[in-house]
């Protein structure tokens, strides 16, 4: 008999069938992947899992029961829970208070009971080997460490099934690492995980099973070492994937588009010197928090406490204006999109147009047919997944909403383009569509500075790859000398091999 069971469970939301009578099993004390593309169901499914939606048919079953938890709470009880990417906590308490917010201990008097509040966070925290403070207030965590609290709620509670829905996607080389070793720790405690993903290479290394969803059915239940990335990639998108060459590679540069000299901001970075010509893609590399992030933000106009020169197209930008960046033809992409890139209230093609309306505007009207027709074109290469470009943007799926944010900056016409981790959270076949575009851009003789965590990504595609670590520049590799060792040990700062 399997452990988990979902029998033909559907899902229904306004104009999408999110999912369609899904059904396949999950061993105890197994990583169970969950795979597939953006708005393929995985979010879904693992939410209905934990209680947050309810399916509209189907059943599930646990260890041959019939269940159905109709609220997160319900969830908990059953021994399920889920580690959310957005903050599950309240951010202005501390980890004890939240641990233990359903059931805070009390003292006779009804006063919270302090000393007990701790020792039982303190429990809680041991259950996942985390050295954290039970006072310290959640807001200052990492991602990683509160992620880490998520995770030890779940346990401390009792939880046998969690679902994680794509745990790594804003962490470190190094809390990754920790992550994994705890993921297997817990199931050889005979836990068992659900996990979504987009990063192939974490599936293969950690799951014993994997599920491809797409659109919304279910395409295979496999074990992973009978199959392959190249398999699953076909199964999650229905053809083949071929890696391609850039092209901008084999062109000529042009002039220098992007200069800056001396850049510095107080507490974030110091002595930036950089170029990037037209036709250029120029990687920036380092760990989480080297700087790279507060750099590309800085010369948009975001950090007013930043200092040095910069020159767009030879002419010299003034600091600290997002007017005077936009007016000098810089665009900027940036990390966190759900906050700074996107209007969540507004439909797809407002969204995608929002950047380029000076474009789209003659005599002060917007040219409804002409903004129809950009977004649907690049709702079309990004294989963006909505009803329609009238949908609104908070309905879409995690992935959906990046494509747009991206979508809405490739559309202006900038002449240099900083780009933040532009495939985070996006699965392989957009992925490959936003490598083309972007390599299309530079072709055209745009200079971009791409910002990413993957270094297989900045490594297809860059001219030269930057290295950033504790906020300053310490390295540049020529195409040459591309390697993944080769930049992590420029990222960590260790002596050379
Ligand atoms: N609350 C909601 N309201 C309306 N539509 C929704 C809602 N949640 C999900 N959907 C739709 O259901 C489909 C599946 O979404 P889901 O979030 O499960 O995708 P996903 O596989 O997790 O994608 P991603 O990789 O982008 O996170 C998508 O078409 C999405 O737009
Ligand atoms: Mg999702």
């Amino acid at each position: 008999m399997p452990f988990l069971k979902f029998t033909s469970i559907t899902k229904r939301f306004p104009g999408v069938l999110a999912l369609d009578g899904v059904s396949f099993s999950v061993e105890r004390g197994t990583c169970h992947a969950l795979i597939g593309e953006n708005g393929a169901g995985k979010s879904t499914l693992g939410k209905i899992l934990a209680g947050v939606y309810s399916a509209d048919s189907g059943q599930l079953f646990l260890d041959g029961q019939p269940i159905a938890p109709s609220s997160p709470l319900a969830a908990r009880e059953l021994g399920i829970a889920m580690v959310h990417q957005e903050l599950a906590f309240c951010p202005n308490l501390s980890v004890a208070e939240n641990l233990c917010l359903g059931d805070l201990p009390r003292r006779a008097g009804g006063f919270v009971d302090r000393p007990a509040l701790r020792a039982r966070a303190r429990a809680m925290l041991a259950t996942v080997g985390a050295d954290i403070d039970p006072d310290t207030i959640i807001g200052t965590l990492s991602t990683g460490r509160e992620q880490l609290v998520q995770i030890a709620a779940a346990v401390g509670t009792g939880a046998r099934i969690i679902v994680m829905d794509e745990p790594t996607s804003s962490l470190s080389a190094a809390e990754t690492a920790d992550l994994f070793r705890l993921i297997r720790e817990l199931k050889a405690r005979g836990l068992t995980l659900i996990y979504v993903s987009h990063r192939m290479e974490e599936l293969f290394a950690l799951c014993d099973n994997i599920t491809v969803l797409r659109d919304g059915h279910h395409i295979a239940t496999e074990p992973i070492p009978s199959t392959t990335p190249a398999r699953v990639v076909t199964q999650m998108i229905g053809r083949e994937l071929r890696a391609q060459t850039p092209a901008h590679l084999t062109r000529d540069l042009g002039p220098i588009r992007l200069a800056a000299e001396n850049l510095a901001s107080p507490g974030a970075f110091t002595d930036i010197n950089l170029v990037v010509h037209a036709g250029e893609i120029v990687g920036l590399a380092g760990i989480v928090g080297a700087g790279r992030s507060a750099v590309v933000q800085a010369l948009f106009g975001l950090d007013p406490a930043v200092t040095g020169q910069v020159r767009v197209n030879d002419r010299p930008l003034a600091l600290g204006s997002i007017d005077s960046a936009l007016a000098a033809g810089l665009g900027l992409v940036p990390e966190d999109r759900k906050r700074q890139g996107l209007v969540l209230g507004l439909n797809c093609r407002e969204n995608t147009a929002l950047a380029a309306l000076p474009l789209l505007t003659r005599l002060g009207l917007v040219r409804r047919t002409a903004e129809r027709a950009l977004a649907e074109r690049y709702a079309k290469r990004l294989r963006l997944k909505t009803p329609s470009i009238e949908a609104i943007t908070a309905g879409l799926s995690g992935g959906n909403q990046q494509k747009i944010a991206l979508a809405k900056w490739l559309a202006r016409d900038c002449d240099v383009l900083l780009v933040d981790e532009p495939t985070r959270g996006v699965d392989v076949g957009a992925k490959a569509e936003i490598y083309q575009l972007l390599d299309e851009l530079a072709c055209e003789g745009k200079a971009l500075l791409v910002v990413s965590s993957e270094l297989p990504e900045l490594i297809g595609l860059c001219r030269r790859i930057l290295v950033m670590r504790e906020g300053t520049l310490v390295g540049e590799l020529p195409p040459a000398s591309f390697s993944g060792a080769a930049l992590m040990q420029l990222m960590a700062g260790l002596p050379a091999a």
